[in-house]
């Protein structure tokens, strides 16, 4: 048996800090927030593997590869609309009310994203076998997904 290792026990730490600023509640799964927060999910149970496959944590398999940017394809416009006006919702959320007050920044946010998994899309479909041809792609993804977190998700 190995010891952990200061990097990972920091990890761990980091993870229970971020679960008990979630407070541990979730939102009612038939709500807009539940709805959206479950989609966002699906899309981080492609995107973490991808990533795993391109930065050495799990084995590259370019059909799995494929198959999770096609997930990422077809859920790119499927979290906007469980976005209403907030309305007196008391569910449990991580939407900033920049969502609405800077709407078109928003939507820039969106359609940033939906262009860069287009993009990766598109070079998967020319070279799906070559995990540094898709490193890039992926990477914009991810700053994509960072970008809209930092202005509109506590
Ligand atoms: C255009 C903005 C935007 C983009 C792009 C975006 N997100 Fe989010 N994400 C949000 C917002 C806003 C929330 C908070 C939703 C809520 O709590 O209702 C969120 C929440 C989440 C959550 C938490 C869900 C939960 O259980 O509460 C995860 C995980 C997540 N996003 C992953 C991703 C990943 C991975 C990507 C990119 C592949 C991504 N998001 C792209 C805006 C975005």
């Amino acid at each position: 048996m190995s010891h952990a290792s200061p990097l990972k026990l920091l990890g761990l730490t980091t993870l229970s800090v971020l679960l008990t600023a979630c407070g541990g509640q979730s939102a009612d799964p038939d709500s807009p927030e539940g709805k959206r927060q479950a989609l966002f999910k699906q899309i981080l149970n492609s995107s973490e593997p991808m990533d795993g496959m391109l930065r050495g944590r799990l084995a590259f398999d370019a059909d799995i590869f494929a198959a999770h940017v096609e997930r990422l394809v077809d859920l790119s416009d499927a979290p906007w609309e469980h976005f209403p006006e907030p309305g007196d919702s008391r569910q449990p959320n991580a939407a900033r009310p920049s969502v609405w007050s800077d709407a078109a920044g928003f939507a820039a946010a969106i359609e940033r994203y939906q262009q860069s998994v287009s993009e990766l899309a598109a070079v998967t479909a020319e070279q799906g076998d070559d995990p540094d041809a898709l490193l890039a792609p992926l990477t914009t993804v991810q700053q994509a997904c960072r970008g809209c977190h930092d202005d509109y998700r506590r």
